[in-house]
């Protein structure tokens, strides 16, 4: 009999459920509901209404998932969810199904690292090559790791301040684009557009990394350019001007662990992993690239499923 692992994840907005074929690590499923637009609101998310609509979402997921695959619980082996980093209440959602299914069905529970999930995304739809250098963009995280293999991943260093997810909603945010902003400031950019740099200098990519100075230099922008007349299109403007900076420097970040490391195999992961720039700016490095598919960039149950397909032992 086929079996699989459930995968749990709500560690932030989206509460999510997957299914992982435990031999073959062949996502059969995932399902996902976002409460990013109840979240808009209020400019960023809440974590108690966030965990609210996870306790809602995650039995209905559940009943769903089981129905749309005619699965019966002997069918499945394990349940993984995500554990940590997360917001705590959101995190505990998850948990608490977690344990109750384990206790009710008699199931192994296995508790993921929700980043590592993200760092093993890209192995959802290609072969995942050792050792590589992941990095790790979303909402709540900016990590490089160095990966071995799924025991041994070690941290490189991660920002001081604002993730980098976190500081496009906060600039999006400021020029009117609401939350997630993210994407709208992708959509924006425009890489013909004639604009300044953001800051006189590139950063060194041997500092640690910080966005505070950043977001700052572009809400001074922001009010610099309200009645500039020969910018149209304000928002456009400013979206080109600060990805266009963060992303070239991340850029150099990427090439600076490649080379410190002596890697060729790098892999992205995280909401930011969707973003346009960025992806042609890896694309035209000569190394090996996994990238996480679209769809799992942001947040899923794929992730966790996936990468507890990899500990448990055969
Ligand atoms: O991994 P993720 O779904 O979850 C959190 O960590 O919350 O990432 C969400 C983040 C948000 O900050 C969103 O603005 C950002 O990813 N994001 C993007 C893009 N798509 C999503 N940032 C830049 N460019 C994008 N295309």
């Amino acid at each position: 009999m086929i079996q699989y692992v459930l995968g749990i994840e709500s560690s932030c907005d989206d509460s999510s459920l997957a299914l992982v074929e435990i031999n073959s690590k062949k996502l059969l499923d995932c399902l996902t509901v976002s409460s990013a637009e109840l979240q808009n609101q209020y400019g960023g998310v809440v974590p108690e209404l966030a965990a609210r609509e996870h306790e809602k979402h995650l039995i209905l997921l559940l009943q769903k998932l089981l129905e749309k695959h005619n699965l019966t619980w002997d069918q499945i082996s394990h349940i993984a969810y995500t554990d940590h980093p997360g917001l705590i209440n959101c995190l505990l959602v998850a948990k608490i199904f977690a344990q109750t299914l384990s206790l009710i069905f008699s199931k192994p529970l296995l508790p993921i690292n929700h980043v590592y999930g993200h760092i093993f995304s890209p192995g959802l739809s290609q072969k995942l090559f050792f050792p590589f250098i992941s990095l790790v963009v979303s909402g709540k995280t900016t990590a490089f790791y160095f990966v071995e293999n799924e025991k041994n991943i070690t941290l490189l260093e991660e920002t001081l301040d604002n993730a980098l997810g976190e500081s496009y909603d906060k600039v999006a945010r400021k020029i009117g684009l609401g939350y997630p902003g993210g994407k709208k400031i992708d959509e924006l950019f425009d890489e013909k557009l004639v604009v300044i740099s953001l800051l006189k200098n590139q950063l060194s990519p041997q500092k640690p990394i910080s966005y505070s100075g950043i977001i700052t230099a572009a809400n001074i922008l922001w009010e610099k350019i309200q009645n500039n007349a020969s910018i149209t299109d304000k928002q456009a403007y400013l979206a080109t001007v600060f990805q266009k900076f963060i992303i070239d420097n991340l850029t150099n970040k990427i090439k600076y662990w490649l080379c410190h490391k002596n890697v060729s195999t790098f892999s992205i992961a995280g909401g930011v992993a969707a973003n346009s720039y960025l992806r042609k700016k890896i694309n035209d490095l000569k190394i090996r690239k996994m990238f996480a598919e679209q769809e799992f960039c942001q947040d899923n149950a794929a992730m966790i499923a996936y990468f507890a397909t990899w500990l448990i032992k055969k």
